[in-house]
């Protein structure tokens, strides 16, 4: 069941509702995103961003864990391999070839040329062995000539740039920066919906929204009616699981045994993943 994002999304699109990336970590991470899929008979993205992949090993041992926990647990549902935030050609390429049946290249602090060009690298190869690929644009603040991009416009994707880069491309997917922060917000996200409806009418694929944690449902439900068809989720588990680890270790002053704090901790994962997947609209569609 290990296969590219394209048709996960695309259906998710079609039938309004999105689907899931869950960032890895480590092994808990692993299995309990793959177990809260099993469960929900959700299809699922796992996403590595370069550090994680160099944490757990690399590119290969991470594709490794994932295989042999798909055949061990028995998993059906459709998984994809995401490489998060790829940040050159050459990683892209790495990721593909090591089995990740997914990437996204984050041209997004390029000038748009570039960003399209580097993009359409990627794309090139990605698309010959059938995998998927995500870019992202977004805008910082300040001015270019006779470009004035204020503070409200600041890292907000320009939606006439977002057609060009998608349509110059051929991605499956595209993100475009629309407020939403990776960690935790600062009070309430402002996600920038006109302009994602704009996008999402522009460009016509499924869309992605970054920083997931801590949006709040009627966000989520307003981004999905407007075309986003992917969300990313990793702060969220992580507070999850840490809050466990302290709360069991603090009970239990004698405890070693590291699979009697990381199980509560991958329980936890697993709890926060079901959670998000019913928030999106992912289970049972398998
Ligand atoms: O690419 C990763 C995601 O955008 C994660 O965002 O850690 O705020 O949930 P998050
Ligand atoms: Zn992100």
């Amino acid at each position: 069941p290990l296969v590219s994002m394209k048709d996960m999304l695309n259906k998710a699109k079609a039938e309004g509702y999105a689907v899931g990336q869950f960032n890895l970590n480590n092994l808990e991470f692993t299995q309990a995103i793959l177990l809260a899929a099993h469960e929900e008979n959700s299809p699922v993205i796992l996403g590595v961003s370069e550090g994680a992949a160099r944490y757990m090993g690399g590119f290969k041992t991470v594709v490794s864990i994932v295989e042999a926990l798909i055949e061990d647990y028995g998993i059906t549902v459709p998984v994809a391999i995401h490489l998060d935030h790829g940040s050159s050609f050459e990683k892209c390429v790495e990721a593909i070839h090591a089995g990740f049946t997914s990437v996204m290249i984050d041209g997004s602090h390029y000038p748009l040329e570039e960003n399209i060009a580097l993009t359409n690298k990627v794309v090139e190869v990605a698309h010959l062995l059938g995998i998927s690929v995500e870019a992202e644009l977004g805008r910082i603040g300040g001015q270019e000539d006779d470009l004035v991009v204020d503070d409200a416009e600041a890292a907000y994707a320009i939606p006439s740039e977002c057609d060009r880069l998608v349509h110059e491309t051929n991605v499956d997917c595209f993100a475009p920066a629309l407020g939403s922060v990776h960690g935790p917000y600062k009070g309430e996200p402002n996600l920038g919906f006109d302009r994602m409806e704009e996008v999402k009418n522009l460009t016509g694929i499924p869309l992605v929204l970054h920083g997931g944690t801590g949006i709040p449902t009627k966000d989520i439900q307003r981004a999905i009616s407007l075309g986003t068809a992917k969300i990313n989720v990793n702060t969220e588990n992580q507070i999850s699981s840490a809050a466990r680890v302290r709360e069991v270790l603090a009970e239990n002053a004698e405890m070693y045994d590291p699979r009697k704090y990381l199980g509560p901790a991958r329980d936890a994962i697993k709890e926060t993943v079901i959670g998000k997947m019913r928030e999106f609209g992912s289970s049972q569609k398998a």
